[in-house]
């Protein structure tokens, strides 16, 4: 390690994304301590530049620690891994052929510890958990954040407290507890859990580490950014779909490429950015298309898809400033479309997709037809998360795509 501990010594320092107030790393941090806001990590790119050659990558393993120059923590620092990072970017040529774009690829992260993207925030804010030498975790969740931070915390041995909207699907509540979390169901959406949280887990001994909360997770789910670049040849695609929540994976994105074009990995054209949301919980969408600069909060929030039902994203203006600085737009999609999504993910691409990953194909759909997707474009949409913990959705994907008689026959032949 070195004179900063365990942190990167070309981390330099944390920065608001709204006032530019700086911190240092010496003691925990949160948010900004002068306005609120989210605290973003700012790297010496020049130094990291000259000391990270983009060819000597290989070097450095599979999985996300590939990227390690521009992740916060020291060479030397023992990190919490569990394998996270590093998954697939597949080619899709059927449904390319069928939605009408020139390539379209899928980045499959259901292969991920506790087979979803989140593995990748958690892992870092575990990490900082552990270099700050603090001896527990806590966050409201919608599942699948949950899962990852329960099993980072077991193997980093701290506590993990966990606030999860009571028709969270079944599977994540069962798998936190497996992994040694406490686990709290309330009424509501993740805002009440959020809510909930506060009293349950209060500060200092329990670290919130929600969503943009804390500046780690970001870290980890800008990672998403650098495979994509350097798993399609450091040539970017044209456009990226993402299923927009609470925004860590779509701000991240937009931070990698950034990073990335001033590191002089990457050039010309950056891909613009598509926030993919339900048209039952849509607030990303609703802001952008009246050319707000933050978002109000969505009443009433539903959607199978429970990774999308946050009504009101804390990191507003940074997931809009990242979609409209890309030139990208936003699109909420129909429960239906997203079931149809993901029932043509798994025949098609043998993709067992979540509603999340089904929603980012349904919204290509829409926008190939509109004509704000071109015939030559090269596209990138996303499974964040393995279906097998949304059986439910399954089950109703299935009705809808076959017929409820055929369903329930097969359901009850089980
Ligand atoms: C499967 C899945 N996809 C997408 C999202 C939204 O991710 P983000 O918060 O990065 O917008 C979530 C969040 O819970 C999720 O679980």
């Amino acid at each position: 390690m070195n004179a900063r501990g365990p942190f990167n010594p070309r981390l330099l320092t944390l920065e608001c994304s709204e006032c530019r107030a700086v911190c240092d790393l010496s003691a925990p941090r949160s948010t900004c301590a002068a306005c609120g806001r989210p605290l973003v990590a700012r790297y010496d790119l020049e130094a990291i530049e000259r000391e990270q050659p983009r060819d000597a990558l290989g070097r450095n393993g599979a999985d996300l620690w590939r990227y390690r120059a521009v992740l916060p923590f020291a060479e030397g620092f023992d990190v919490v891994r569990l394998g996270e990072g590093g998954t697939p970017l597949l080619p899709l040529p059927r449904i390319a052929r069928a939605t009408g774009v020139a390539e379209l690829w899928l980045k499959e992260e259901s292969p991920n510890p506790t087979h979803s993207f989140k593995a990748r925030g958690l892992s870092l804010a575990v990490s900082a958990a552990r270099a700050w030498g603090l001896p527990a975790v806590a966050l409201p969740s919608a599942g699948n954040a949950g899962s990852a931070a329960a099993a980072y915390a077991a193997a980093a041995g701290l506590g993990c407290r966990i606030v999860v909207p009571a028709d969270t699907p079944r599977a994540f509540v069962t798998e936190a507890h497996a992994l040694g979390a406490e686990v709290k169901l309330v009424p509501g959406t993740i805002a009440d859990a959020g809510k909930a949280l506060a009293a349950w887990a209060p500060a200092p001994r329990w670290w919130n580490v929600a969503t943009f909360k804390e500046p780690f997770r970001l870290e980890g789910k800008k990672t998403l950014g650098y495979e994509i670049a350097e798993q399609g040849g450091w040539r970017l695609p044209d456009a990226i779909f993402y299923p927009t929540g609470g925004g860590t994976g779509l701000v991240g994105m937009a931070r990698a490429f950034d990073e990335m074009k001033q590191l002089g990995w990457i050039r010309g054209p950056m891909p613009r950015l598509i926030a993919v949301q339900s048209e039952g919980c849509a607030p990303v969408v609703r802001a952008f298309e009246r050319g707000e600069p933050d978002i109000a909060p969505w009443a009433d929030a539903a959607t199978v898809a429970s990774g999308l039902r946050v009504p009101s994203p804390f990191a507003d203006r940074l997931i809009l400033r990242s979609i409209r600085e890309s030139g990208g737009t936003a699109v909420a999609v129909g429960e239906e479309e997203m079931l149809q999504g993901m029932a043509d993910l798994a025949r098609e691409a043998g993709c067992f997709a979540c509603p999340e990953g089904g929603a980012t194909l349904a919204a290509l759909r829409r926008l190939s037809a509109s004509g704000a997707v071109g015939s030559s474009e090269r596209v990138v949409i996303f499974n964040t998360g393995s279906g097998l913990k949304y059986l439910e959705a399954w089950r109703l994907a299935l009705a809808q795509t076959r017929g409820p008689k055929r369903a329930a026959a097969r359901e009850g032949a089980r």
